[in-house]
């Protein structure tokens, strides 16, 4: 099996050395030092490490790195420094969708790729979306305002 994995993170390549089976999460977290990504549960039932691979939201708690060989990860960092980004969080934290904060970029990873493949979408689809994202503090509905304010619609079911 292969110690070595490059990738490209957040717009640029890396080269990861060392285990193989390492889960994502760490290689972000500790060879990376990107501590953006959380970890909650380390199980995959909570969505707080979700990370973009190749777009698509994973649980970076349950990817080794030898999966991400190749691809394109993207985490809540490189959403960050893109211009989408601000108003997006500016919003959340005004309808009352960021409290302790915990499940946030999990939350923001999710919301951003939904945003990217429905740019107006529904009450229902945001829930779907958000189907992996525990949050504990608000009820989703913080969130869920968040979107139709950002949309710049009614929040339709
Ligand atoms: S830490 Fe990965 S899903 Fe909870
Ligand atoms: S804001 Fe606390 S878990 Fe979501």
């Amino acid at each position: 099996m292969s110690e070595r994995s490059t990738f490209r993170l957040n717009g640029r390549e890396v080269v990861y050395e060392g285990d193989p089976l390492a889960r994502l999460l760490d290689v972000l977290r500790e060879a990376q030092g990107l501590t953006g990504t959380k970890e909650g549960c380390g199980e995959g039932e909570c969505g707080s490490c979700s990370v973009l691979l190749e777009g698509a939201v994973v649980c970076s708690c349950l990817v080794p790195v030898l999966q991400v060989d190749g691809r394109e990860v993207l985490t809540i960092e490189g959403l960050a420094s893109d211009g989408a980004h601000g108003a997006l969080g500016e919003v959340l934290v005004r309808e009352g969708g960021v409290q302790c904060g915990a499940c946030t970029p999990g939350v923001v990873v999710t919301l951003r790729a939904l945003l990217e493949r429905d740019p107006a979408p529904s009450r229902a689809a945001v829930r779907e979306a958000l189907a992996g994202n525990l949050c504990r503090c608000t009820g989703y509905e913080g969130i869920l305002r968040a979107v139709a304010a950002l949309v710049g619609g009614e929040e339709s079911a």
